[in-house]
């Protein structure tokens, strides 16, 4: 048919990879504008880091979309970008990170903010989970860890679980955005269950 070789064409698959990558970066840009304009409110350094947060959520929960894209639509361009859409969230957690250090604590008493401030717990577990998923990223680690790679990659299902808790436990309103981002990540967990069964969600185990 025309329209599967159309968008199974190279330029095609390039053009979504642009179009992919540019619509990530988008938090990013808003952030720099709002910066430079200073529109980001009284509080630019709290805005800075809850738009950076947020921006590393959604595209996590972006990044778990596309395998079941790809199989309800069977087009395999979703896995293309697959990749790029889990760096980009890794890349905005670090930001939001480095922010939250910058902005909001200073760099100062890093291990009282744990006890002040409970929901940092879940982020910085949610964040180091994130981060040998983004170490391992590339085809040459898949390549080296073989098998192992897959139970590894696992890691993105508690990974997001617990940045959800952290959204809601520093939130002070958008109650119906919580449930939004909570309904979404339970529908991508569950036909993922359907799917491999609850090995097939348990990171470290095989299968
Ligand atoms: C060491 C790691 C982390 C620290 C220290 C941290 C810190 C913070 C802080 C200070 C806030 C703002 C709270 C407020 O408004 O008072 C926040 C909000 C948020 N963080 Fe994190 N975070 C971490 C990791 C993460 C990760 C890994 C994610 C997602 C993958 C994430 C997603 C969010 C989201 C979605 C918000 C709410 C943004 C909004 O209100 O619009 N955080 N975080």
């Amino acid at each position: 048919m025309l329209i599967s070789r159309w968008i199974g064409h190279p330029r095609f698959l390039q053009a979504f990879r642009f179009l992919a990558a540019l619509l990530a970066s988008v938090p990013l840009l808003f952030v720099v504008s709002g910066i430079a304009a200073q529109s980001l409110g009284p509080d630019p350094g709290q805005a800075v880091t809850e738009s950076l947060g947020l921006a590393a959520f959604q595209l996590i929960i972006a990044t778990l979309c596309m395998t079941p894209l790809k199989r309800w639509t069977g087009w395999a361009g979703w896995l293309r970008i697959r990749r790029m859409l889990g760096l980009f969230a890794f890349f905005y957690a670090m930001l939001h990170v480095l922010a939250f250090l910058q902005f909001i604590l200073g760099w100062t008493d890093l291990w009282a903010t744990f006890t002040k401030r409970p929901y940092i717990i879940a982020g910085a577990l949610s964040f180091l989970m994130l981060i040998p998923l983004a170490l391992t990223s590339s085809t040459g680690m898949m390549r080296r860890l073989g098998k192992s790679w897959k139970p590894l990659h696992k890691l993105v299902y508690p990974a997001v679980l617990v940045a959800w808790v952290h959204y809601v436990w520093q939130a002070r309103s958008d109650v119906g955005e919580m449930v939004f981002y909570g309904l979404a990540i339970l529908v991508l967990l569950a036909v993922r269950w359907k799917w491999t069964g609850s090995r097939g969600m348990i990171p470290f185990v095989r299968g």
